[in-house]
């Protein structure tokens, strides 16, 4: 399998990223007119999130052809000419497989609930349990119950997301092949890579029961076939070697190692979210808390080491289109915490994702009223808040820190009128910082957060040590720091970073010891060195 060590992977959300002909959507001829700021940014990689012929009721996660382009996004025409103008420029392209589920409106639930037997294997039906009572207490992601009553079936079918995406039933082995198939399409028309979506979720339990103890989530990740599915759909789509990426909703360790050996030839990593639920009060995201700056160090230490351990590989990422801005969520919205973070994360083991806007320093879309939301988990869970008990203030304030709709506000290019993204008023709006907070501005202020992530992607390019070295956790009894040691030969990195804004000091070891050590400090976030740690300081130390 290759190598993607030295590499970095931008996450595109063409909906939101460059609007080409004037509608206020983001489009593919939009991502093309942005090739040369990508390339100038050092990443290797594009992925996209799905542009594929949806209703649109989860922003193209529900889809309804999966081999066609939305003509609200562009032509197939347009997908090509992205691919080869990428291409000349050394990017590549890798999309998202939504394969757990498809919308209603894909010809194959059409025809499923229109009576064809053969496409209603396609999906998981079954009989509900007496009077109007589902089959099991399983939730869906969204909010309320995970199976929705078919009337012309008078049964109930399965979706763990929205009502509008039935879950695919992969025990049917003529359901893997037309999706292997699909892979294959996109392949086929040079696309690089894939990102998978949910893929942990494809494999049901073999008995269907009710969860005592939780939402159903426990029951149905992981499941047990999910690993024969997967090398089953690399080897008859053709993609092994292949950059690929598992989207891993509520899993664990072990099965990441599975997914991500080489030998197992199953994906090249995954993305799992542990690091990011630790400002969920008891686990539940709707409920707020600071973040548990010591539980996100111990997260990060089993992942990073426990995945090292056994020859597993993690994908390091802090924000995509389901999260709220990181520097809003563990810093200040501020330049100094959104280096500190990209720090954090850019040099660790694993390969770093880059969600559009955040090299910026984008953050959270501070909108004040809930009309201004457009993302169905936002509006289900602002009723369910309300209907809770919750004044329309404390669901706003709720939905205003955790909302995916944070991360889905126009690409800040400019600061001109909606921020140089459309000419027209955008699907959602901005943040008004976007006066301040954009491409143009920090192209030309050589201590901007851009200039910083440039110079931390080229830093992995340049250092073996960052792609391959080994990884030790340090200042570990230290609430306030993030810190750890990468090591290759006989080479060190000491990276060390203040999650508070305010002053800390070091436990282990002080920095004045580390520079009478011989340790020189080759990055940080600000100039000079003091006696102890400055409000969101990154250091970075080397010895040969
Ligand atoms: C994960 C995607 O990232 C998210 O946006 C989507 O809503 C769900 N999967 C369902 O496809």
């Amino acid at each position: 399998m290759a190598s993607f060590k030295d590499k970095v992977v931008y996450q595109i959300y063409p909906k939101s990223f460059q609007d080409s002909n004037g509608d206020g959507l983001g489009d593919l001829r939009g991502v093309i007119q942005r090739l040369d700021y990508l390339k100038d940014l050092g990443v290797d990689y594009l992925w996209l999130t799905p542009f594929f012929p949806s209703p649109q009721k989860d922003n193209g996660y529900d889809v309804s052809n999966y081999c066609e382009v939305d003509s609200r996004f562009g032509t197939m025409a347009d997908f090509d000419e992205l691919v080869k103008s990428a291409d000349e420029k050394g990017l590549k392209i890798m999309l998202d497989m939504v394969l757990c589920h498809t919308s209603d409106q894909h010809e194959w639930f059409q025809k499923a609930i229109n009576g064809d037997e053969n496409y209603q294997r396609y999906y998981i039906f079954r009989d509900g349990r007496g009077d109007n009572e589902p089959p099991t207490n399983w939730q869906c992601a969204f909010g309320g119950s995970a199976w929705q009553w078919e009337s012309h079936l008078k049964n109930w079918y399965l979706h763990l997301h929205d009502v509008s995406q039935p879950d695919l039933d992969w025990t049917n082995p003529k359901v893997r092949e037309e999706l292997a198939n699909v892979v294959r399409f996109w392949k086929d028309r040079g696309v690089a890579g894939f990102r998978f979506d949910v893929i942990n979720l494809i494999s049901k339990p073999e008995v269907f029961e009710d969860d005592t103890e939780g939402l159903g989530r426990k029951l149905f990740a992981d499941g047990p076939h999910v690993h024969e599915y997967l090398r089953e759909l690399v080897k008859n789509s053709g993609i092994d070697g292949m950059i690929t990426v598992g989207e891993m909703a509520s899993t664990d360790l072990k099965n990441c190692l599975l997914y991500t050996r080489p030998e197992d030839h199953e994906l090249s990593m995954v993305f799992s979210f542990h690091h990011l639920k630790v400002d969920y009060k008891d686990g539940d995201k709707w409920s707020l808390m600071n973040a548990d700056i010591h539980e996100l160090k111990k997260l990060f230490e089993e992942w990073q080491v426990g995945m090292s351990k056994s020859g597993g590989w993690n994908a390091v990422f802090w924000c995509n289109h389901d999260q709220p801005r990181a520097v809003s969520r563990f810093g200040d919205d501020g330049i100094e915490s959104a280096k500190m973070l990209a720090t954090t994360i850019h040099l660790m083991r694993g390969t770093p994702y880059v969600y559009q806007g955040e090299e910026l320093g984008m953050t959270n879309a501070k909108f004040t009223s809930i009309e201004q939301y457009r993302d169905v988990e936002s509006l289900n869970y602002y009723k369910i808040l309300l209907e809770q008990g919750k004044s329309e203030s404390d669901a706003l304030k709720i939905i205003g820190e955790r909302s995916r709709d944070n991360s889905r506000t126009p690409m800040q290019w400019s600061a001109e009128k909606f921020a140089g993204f459309s000419t027209a008023e955008p699907w959602i709006s901005s943040p008004k910082n976007f006066e301040t907070i954009n491409v143009e501005n920090e192209l030309r202020d050589k201590n901007s957060v851009l200039n910083f992530y440039k110079m931390l992607i080229k830093f992995r390019k340049d250092n073996p040590i960052v792609q391959d070295g080994d990884i030790e956790f340090i200042e570990r009894d230290n609430d306030d720091v993030v810190a750890y040691r990468r090591t290759l030969d006989s080479k060190e990195l000491i990276v060390i970073c203040n999650f508070r804004n305010s002053e800390v000091k070091l436990q282990d070891r002080s920095l004045s010891e580390y520079l009478a050590a011989g340790y020189k400090k080759i990055l940080g976030n600000y100039e000079s060195i003091d006696t102890n740690l400055r409000p969101y300081e990154s250091i970075v130390f080397s010895l040969n």
